[in-house]
């Protein structure tokens, strides 16, 4: 059995095979609806959602599968039993759990106690389905993944994350311009810099953005993330100068403007390049959808 929790466990064979089932599955959808016949999963969220929370629902239904949704936004895992015990009874119905959780520990608690695939929809330290769905988007795009060069700009979090593991596994350099103290997490970058060299690409953290040059992809995400209730004023001096605007996209030559999703507008990033021609943030959401399909035929 395998589980989704870090992006960690898969390798490279592993992570292009999911990207290729990725797209036949975009291609020709109809040829997989019985994938999932007769099958289910629990997917649990403490945190909102738009994109994650609608593409595993669909993600199943499309296989043939489904999804029942677990809203806990009113109350954590753990709270109202213990989260061994939610585990062990989920797993007598379900054929997987898919959770977006405060805390990693969460789905280690739960992979631990259950009997069946955990998901990682989005931790504190993760976003593995998003990276996977990102990479796909610039393969779609530029043709390739190995050799590629992405600036991640701005917060370091979740997401930078998931982009470091999942760049370092398929030989992407991954460049993380942060304000100082602000970068991604540091075991993680240590980690995933160990799968970079045998991959024959490189990881980087630098404040330095005025030197930003030869990039073919622009990345950002939220300067606030969820669980966060910092106002996204109080932090708009450390990170406006990595906004992702015009000036920055042609100084850094990128072909490519890439943001998760959901957008503050005019702040890390501008209406105008958000809505320009390099823009593909549309593509990446919906290659959410084929990435969970993948992942569910995969893990199920
Ligand atoms: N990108 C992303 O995970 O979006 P949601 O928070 O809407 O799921
Ligand atoms: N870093 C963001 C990602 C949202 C999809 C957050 O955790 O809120």
């Amino acid at each position: 059995m395998r589980h989704l929790l870090t992006g960690f466990e898969f390798n490279q064979d592993e992570y292009l095979d999911i990207l290729n089932t990725a797209s036949e599955m975009k291609k020709n959808p109809l040829n997989f609806n019985e994938v999932l016949k007769g099958r289910s999963g629990a997917i649990m969220f403490e945190k909102p959602s738009l994109r994650t929370r609608t593409t595993f629902e669909l993600a199943f239904y499309r296989l043939g599968g489904h999804g029942v949704y677990l809203d806990l936004q009113n109350g954590e895992l753990g709270k109202r039993e213990t989260i061994g015990d939610y585990a062990r009874n989920l797993c007598r119905w379900v054929d997987c759990l898919v959770g977006r959780v405060y805390s990693q520990n969460t789905l280690e608690q739960l992979a631990q106690y259950g009997s069946v695939p955990v998901i990682n929809a989005l931790s504190d330290l993760y976003h593995p389905a998003q990276a996977m769905a990102d990479y796909l988007t610039i393969k779609e795009h530029l043709g390739k993944l190995k050799g590629v060069n992405l600036a991640y700009l701005g917060d370091g979090n979740n997401v930078t994350n998931s982009l470091l593991v999942a760049g370092a596994i398929l030989g992407i350099n991954v460049s993380c311009f942060c304000p100082k103290g602000y970068g991604p997490d540091v075991q993680v970058f240590s980690k995933a810099s160990e799968n970079a060299a045998k991959n024959g690409c490189k990881l980087e953290v630098r404040d330095d953005i005025e030197n930003i040059k030869n990039m073919d992809v622009l990345y950002t995400d939220t300067w606030v993330s969820m669980g966060d209730n910092t106002p996204l004023d109080m932090v708009k001096k450390r990170y406006m100068p990595y906004q992702i605007n015009q000036n920055l996209v042609d100084k850094s030559g990128a072909s490519l403007v890439m943001h998760c999703l959901p957008a503050h507008r005019n702040y890390e990033i501008t209406d105008e390049v958000m809505d320009g021609p390099k823009s593909v943030v549309f593509d990446e959401a919906e290659n959410r959808l084929h990435i969970h399909m993948a992942l569910l035929a995969k893990l199920i």
